[in-house]
């Protein structure tokens, strides 16, 4: 009996003093979080949810997960389900970059933080989320534009170049668009002569591509795919075509997937910007942090490099995605 009331009453002193600071929740309870998946168009994709799924796991984090099949609507409502379900912290990769303000105005108002991972947003006023965890964009784009410029120096052009955008309104395609154009603005040799969204996936890669090859054909010079699964389908719609991607058409790509890549070693990819999707161990701690009421940077950047075809062999076992 005595040591029954000891552990009842060890019980309730371990749980008063196991109060987070700043947010009123239980150490010892699990925590509770909703992420928002932007769907499963690509490889990087793929790898990314199962980083969040595993490293959720690891961390004892209770996750409810929902994929939004690349719709913004679908994301809202997800969110919204997460707010009524009274989750103790939302995290989402925004499809797009704007249109975010209510729903997150929602958040604010059920006290709910939010963590925003892979891909950024346009707000006004940024106390409407924490942290944002994920690649820079716009840093990725000058790197593809800074190969091109090295690769042709000592080509006096022109040099044209076909573009397979990501998602429209997506950071990424807005930002590997805007950080090219920085790169290659001031050097005229560099046209873009074609830009048209393949939304991230092999298949629309491969639709764009086909009509860019019969709409330009020997002119494209490069082909510069916002991500490796648009550069996959487009080295089949040149292959079908009977043109030599990687040889008479350079191809700059974005992610380094393992598929990207296998393209590199068989001299179809020229370069391959890389991208990262293991954000999930990353993610996991700062929902931990912030539940624990601790500061977060308001801008976590991933750390990240530029492969070359020369290096591919050597590095594809290394490869985790
Ligand atoms: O937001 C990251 C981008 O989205 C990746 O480059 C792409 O492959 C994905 O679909």
């Amino acid at each position: 009996m005595k040591l029954a009331i000891r552990m009842v009453a060890g019980g309730l002193m371990a749980t008063a003093f196991a109060f987070a600071a700043g947010t009123g929740h239980a150490e010892d309870k699990q925590i509770t979080l909703g992420f928002a998946q932007v769907g499963a168009e690509s490889a990087w994709r793929t790898a990314n949810t199962v980083s969040v799924k595993q490293a959720a796991k690891d961390a004892g984090i209770n996750l409810k997960f929902s994929d939004a099949q690349q719709k913004q609507e679908n994301q809202i409502k997800a969110i919204r389900s997460y707010i009524a379900q009274k989750v103790d912290v939302i995290a989402f990769s925004p499809v797009v970059e704007s249109g975010w303000e209510p729903v997150l105005q929602e958040a604010k108002r059920a006290k709910i933080p939010v963590i925003l991972t892979d891909r950024n947003i346009d707000v006004k006023d940024t106390s409407l989320y924490v942290t944002m965890i994920g690649s820079d964009f716009l840093e990725e784009g000058r790197r593809g534009g800074k190969w091109l410029e090295e690769r042709y120096k000592n080509d006096a052009g022109p040099i044209n170049i076909v573009e397979l955008q990501g998602t429209v309104g997506s950071a990424p395609a807005n930002d590997r668009h805007a950080g090219l154009i920085e790169v290659i603005k001031n050097d005229p040799k560099f046209k873009i002569i074609a830009s048209q969204s393949g939304d991230f996936t092999l298949a629309g890669g491969k639709q764009v591509m086909e009509a860019f090859a019969k709409t330009y054909g020997n002119k494209i010079n490069v082909v510069y795919a916002h991500n490796d699964d648009m550069a996959l389908g487009a080295i089949q719609a040149m292959e079908e075509a009977g043109m030599k991607p990687g040889k008479d058409i350079a191809v700059v790509s974005f992610d380094a997937t393992k598929g990207g890549f296998e393209a590199m070693i068989a001299g179809k990819m020229n370069v391959d910007v890389e991208c990262s999707p293991l954000l999930g161990p990353q993610l996991m701690s700062a929902v931990k942090d912030v539940v624990a009421g601790k500061e977060l940077p308001k801008r976590i950047v991933t750390t990240e490099t530029v492969f070359p075809m020369s290096v591919a062999a050597q590095v594809l076992p290394t490869r985790k995605y």
